[in-house]
């Protein structure tokens, strides 16, 4: 146990991943979960040589700045890594990692959940029924629209995107996308690529966004942007919060412009903007993309993987950093 390197474990993960973890390393483990603040965050990382966090802990450049200079690799549970800032991991040597791949399908079914909610009214009809106000049906009674057949935009077409236009194409979606580069045609198969966002947005009867967050991304869907849109277009985001300003989002919201949104990904988690949770039309989740036994199974050993390779003194198959 000695000679195992100790590693901070900030969040309660899967069993299994708990179990190779004790067995491989010294592991500091958070059987209860707590969310750490910073000064924690520090306090706990004393002598260890890695940290295993979640997109949870923020690691600003000074926080890692104060991190203790033992601690050589930060192995994230997650595929996004915006909650790290690269440039001040880098200038102190410490390697980042992420886990990609392993979520792209729990994350397109999240997607096509939202699409389908938000166009069906699956919040307001649950709310509804739990609450026991369900009343009487007639032909006018919470019609919503349909997905099959529609145009789906899909800002950013990486891993989790051709996942969701695989699933979308079952359902005799035309897809339409826009990423910095075009997809091989044995990828695109037929989906039209666009070479501007601005290009694209006209042409989405549905839009969920996939991009990864970056200076160019933040922000990027503004009130210019929703504009373009079809009205009565349907916004989906299970990606990250800081790629929507909200303002815009919800006075497209508000005016109709756009029919609808399914949500799971937000500005300020956990603490979602108090107009959207007012709105009927939104239709809300709590960041759960990749939330499935499997999934997070699949995250936490490749981490493992990354955290292996690294003190193997191998190349980490996906350092970011
Ligand atoms: C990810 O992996 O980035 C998910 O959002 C969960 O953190």
């Amino acid at each position: 146990m000695a000679n195992k390197p100790v590693i901070l474990v900030t969040r309660k993960l899967p069993s299994a991943v708990e179990t190779r973890l004790r067995r491989d390393y010294d592991a500091r483990l958070n059987p209860d979960d707590r969310l750490y603040s910073e000064h924690q965050l520090i306090e706990r990382a004393q002598g260890a040589r890695a940290i295993l966090p979640c997109h949870t802990e923020h690691f600003s450049a000074d926080v890692i700045r104060r991190l203790p200079a033992e601690v050589k690799i930060i192995a994230n549970f997650s595929v996004g890594f915006d909650h790290v800032d690269i440039e001040a991991a880098k200038k102190k040597g410490i390697v980042v990692t992420n886990t990609p791949d392993v979520l792209s399908d729990a994350t397109a079914e999240l997607t096509m959940m939202l699409m389908i909610g938000a166009a069906r009214r699956a919040g307001e009809g649950e709310r509804l029924v739990r609450e026991d106000k369900w009343k009487d049906w007639s032909p006018a009674f919470m019609v919503g629209t349909q997905v099959t057949s529609k145009r789906l935009g899909i800002l950013g077409m990486g891993r989790v995107g051709q996942v969701v236009a695989r699933r979308a194409r079952g359902f005799d979606m035309q897809i339409h996308y826009h990423d910095a580069r075009r997809l091989p045609p044995e990828k695109e198969l037929g989906a039209v690529f666009h070479k501007s966002v601005e290009d694209m947005l006209p042409h989405c009867d549905f839009l969920t966004v996939h991009c990864n967050v970056t200076p160019e991304t933040r922000g990027l869907m503004n009130a210019r942007r929703f504009a373009l849109l079809p009205p009565g277009a349907i916004f989906v985001n299970a990606a990250r919060g800081a790629i929507v300003d909200d303002d815009a989002l919800v006075a497209a919201l508000e005016s109709g412009r756009l029919r609808a949104a399914g949500i799971d990904a937000y500005n300020n988690e956990p603490h979602v903007d108090k107009r959207l949770l007012g709105l009927a039309n939104t239709f809300l989740m709590p960041h759960i993309g990749s939330a499935t036994l499997e999934t997070r199974d699949a995250m936490g050993f490749r981490a493992l993987d990354n955290l292996d390779a690294y003190f193997a003194g191998k190349q980490p198959r996906d350092r970011v950093a």
